[in-house]
This record gives C-alpha cells, sequence and structure tokens, in this order.
C-alpha cells in the first residue's frame, strides 16, 4: 500500500510555490474570480497559435482565464485530417460559441525556419511537411524575397495566410457560416524582437470574403 503522507514533493516546487503565489494574488485582486470561473466559461476568442515558448497567448492580448480558448500547436498548423486542431476548433465553434478565431504566426519560428533551411528534426519534420507544401505552392512569390531574412519572414506570413485559409475550408467554419453564426477568421503574425502583433489582413466572415481577400493579399505581396 501506497503512504500518501510520504510522496516525494515535487521536483518542480518552485512552479507549484509560484502558482499558489498567483492563486494568493488573484483571489485577492478578485474575490470571486476563482468560484465564476469553475462554474462556467464563455470566450469570444479563439486563439490557435503556435507552442513555441515565447508566444503565450493570453499574456499577449492581456486577458485574464476565461477570456480565449487556446489550441497550439508546433508552428501554428491547421490540417485538414488534424482531430486535434478540428476538435478544437469545433468544440470553441459549436459549443462555447466564440465570435473569432485568432490564427496566430509568429516571426523567428523554428518550425518554419527547419523548412525553409531544410533541416531535419526528427518527426516533427513529418508534421512540418505542410510547410514544405506551402514554400512549394509558393515558389515564385519566396524567390522574390532576396535574402534568408526576408524568405524567413515572407514563409512565417504565408504559413498563417495557408493556416486561416484551411481553418475556412473546415466543415466547423463552413457549417457555422451556413447556419448564418456571426465568425470571423483572423490572420495575425507576431514579433518576437518586440513583442506586437500585426494583422497580415485577411479577416473573414464568409467564403465569398476568403476568395476575394485571400487573392488580393497575395496580389498585393507579388507586387512588392
Ligand atoms: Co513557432
Amino acid at each position: 500500500m501506497q503512504d500518501h503522507n510520504h510522496l516525494p514533493q515535487s521536483s518542480l516546487a518552485h512552479l507549484i510555490d509560484k502558482n499558489i503565489d498567483w492563486a494568493a494574488h488573484v483571489q485577492a485582486k478578485s474575490p470571486d474570480f476563482f468560484n465564476r470561473l469553475a462554474h462556467q466559461q464563455t470566450p469570444e476568442y479563439m486563439w490557435i497559435g503556435c507552442a513555441d515558448s515565447r508566444v503565450p497567448a493570453n499574456e499577449l492580448i492581456g486577458v485574464l482565464p476565461g477570456e480565449v480558448f487556446v489550441h497550439r500547436n508546433v508552428a501554428n498548423l491547421i490540417v485538414h485530417s488534424d482531430l486535434n486542431s478540428l476538435s478544437a476548433m469545433q468544440y470553441a465553434v459549436d459549443v462555447l460559441k466564440v465570435k473569432h478565431i485568432i490564427v496566430c504566426g509568429h516571426y523567428g519560428c523554428g518550425g518554419v525556419k527547419s523548412v525553409l533551411d531544410n533541416q531535419r528534426a526528427g518527426l516533427v519534420d513529418n508534421w512540418l511537411r505542410h510547410i514544405h507544401d506551402t514554400k512549394i505552392k509558393f515558389t515564385k512569390l519566396m524567390a522574390k524575397a532576396t535574402d534568408h531574412e526576408a524568405q524567413f519572414k515572407r514563409l512565417c506570413e504565408l504559413n498563417v495566410l495557408e493556416q486561416v485559409h484551411n481553418a475556412c475550408q473546415s466543415t466547423v467554419v463552413q457549417d457555422a457560416w451556413a447556419r448564418g453564426q456571426s465568425l470571423t477568421v483572423h490572420s495575425w503574425i507576431y514579433n518576437l524582437a518586440d513583442g506586437l502583433i500585426k494583422p497580415l489582413g485577411l479577416e473573414v466572415n464568409s467564403i465569398e470574403g476568403l476568395i476575394a481577400q485571400y487573392e488580393q493579399i497575395l496580389l498585393k505581396m507579388r507586387a512588392e
């Protein structure tokens, strides 16, 4: 029999301690906070972002727990056959009734860089293959970027646009629009160097809007 009085202390005690401090701080500021959140969540936003430790969703947009429903994976990908991201989107849209899906990539993304530089990292390369497809799809546009830095930035941006496109083409978003649910999908990119988010211009709330805006943004990129 295991004696629960003699379980070893967590080797991450410093993090548990920080959590105790944080909970006390929040409780002091807003005594009803946890009680309220324990009973319901009604976020208006869903965030789909990179798992990168430097891109924490809530902090970047200054919102508290309960305000944004978050899905993160390596390089913020929305893959048509990935049940994880699709399920998260479906729950957010159908059950939580979020009004906005924010796809937020970031400059300096390691996943994008490994694709750009044809590096190998292991199993994750199979996941990142989707960015390879984007790179190939936009070969001409990528060639217009003259140096490595410009190409890196461009591929980070194109990756966001493609994921917004994928999100909008999903049955989840298509069905929401078909039944008249208010839902906008946003394309954002975060700059690690200054902490600022830049909208990339694709902000879609209908399938017609997607087609028109997607073409327009690509035309603009080609004209740069
Ligand atoms: Co990243």
